[in-house]
């Protein structure tokens, strides 16, 4: 009786009637906020993760995604496309497959994590691996939405903001007030563009007596938004961010402005420290990308730019299972060695350590 009955039915007062008429849903949301002792002690804050690699495909675009796949229901569309370094592709080929639509996918070539272009193809999406990177793919489905019949469902649409802005909602619901300080990953800019329309729309009708400073972080080497202008190569091995003109630019920066926030750029060897301090000391799994927003709040408290005692929520986007091979490697890149052992008990104490 008490089963979560995702993000539309729990929020159907906040988002728009459109959405409500044919609802598809996969019981996405929900999903916890878990204390991180850990990473209280490391920054001298009270931090909390809002762990959004526990929603059905696996990452926060399926808050978006069964929004923007209602909408296209309520209106029987028969054809979505989205571009996407991964998430979105698996989100969207899931929720259509559950609507009766076809999903077609454009993704970088070679550039997406394979747990996500399984799932893709899982779900049975048209999957089209095209040379380019996301920007080009993004300009592209753009473009044949334009002029085709199909959705575009990428977070251009405003309906995926609206699903998505329903976990700055239930961060709000969780504590009892918005906390001091929001932090997430930065690529398209979608998400803190959602995170704020959420948090701004609970202070002033809601809950909540205030908002967040926004801290957005993105890769150093995909950091249009702190340099101010496009990358035209982004690099990244966060390959999920790897943006270099992203969508939702101007609202990025007018939820940094208006927050009194900021977004920085934290390199590869910090994400992946963040990706093994999340993994082996605070027991949460994440997919590279959504270590970049703990890399960015180490370094901040490294630079003692943190409010002590603040009251902090980092938003992780993503499962680790997703692209699972960062797990694998020391800290110099070196393949972990596993141990082998015959199946008696001698042996396996021995190597063990415990005798
Ligand atoms: N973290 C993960 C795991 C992502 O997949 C993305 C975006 C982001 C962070 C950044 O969110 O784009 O709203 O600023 N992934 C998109 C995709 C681009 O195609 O799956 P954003």
């Amino acid at each position: 009786a008490n089963q979560w009955r995702g993000v539309i039915a729990e929020y159907a007062e906040r988002l728009p009637d459109h959405v409500r008429e044919r609802v598809v849903t996969l019981g996405e949301g929900g999903t916890p906020l878990v204390a991180a002792r850990a990473l209280s002690e490391r920054t001298g804050a009270d931090v909390h993760l809002k762990v959004e690699g526990m929603n059905p495909t696996g990452s926060f675009k399926d808050r978006g995604m069964t929004t923007a796949i209602s909408s296209a229901a309520a209106r029987d569309v028969r054809v979505v496309i989205c571009a996407s370094t991964g998430n979105t592709s698996a989100s969207a080929a899931a929720y259509a497959t559950a609507a009766g639509m076809t999903c077609a996918v454009l993704v970088p070539d070679g550039k997406i994590a394979m747990g996500k272009l399984s799932q893709a193809v899982a779900h049975g999406a048209r999957l089209l691996q095209v040379d380019g990177n996301f920007d080009d793919c993004l300009v592209a489905a753009r473009k044949l939405a334009e002029s085709y019949a199909v959705e575009l469902v990428n977070s251009v649409n405003p309906d995926r903001i609206e699903g998505q802005k329903t976990a700055a909602f239930e961060i709000v619901d969780w504590l009892g007030d918005a906390p001091d300080i929001h932090v997430l990953p930065v690529g398209n800019a979608g998400n803190i563009t959602a995170y704020w329309k959420g948090f701004t729309e609970y202070a002033t009708d809601g809950p909540a007596t205030r908002t967040p400073m926004m801290w957005g972080f993105q890769a150093a080497g995909a950091a249009p938004i702190v340099l101010g202008h496009p990358v035209d190569e982004p690099e990244t091995i966060a390959t999920a961010i790897r943006i270099g003109n992203p969508a939702s630019w101007r609202q990025a920066v007018e939820a940094r402005d208006t927050s009194g926030g900021l977004i920085e750029s934290v390199t590869d060897e910090q994400i992946l420290a963040a990706h093994r301090i999340l993994s082996a000391e605070a027991g949460v799994f994440v997919e590279p990308a959504s270590a970049a927003g703990v890399a960015g709040l180490l370094m901040l408290a490294e630079q003692g730019r943190v409010p002590a005692g603040a009251r902090i929520t980092v938003t992780v986007t993503g499962h680790g299972l997703k692209d699972p091979q960062w797990a694998l490697r020391t800290p110099d890149g070196e393949p972990v060695q596993l141990t082998r052992v015959t199946p008696d008990v001698v042996s396996i104490a021995d190597a063990l350590g415990l005798g």
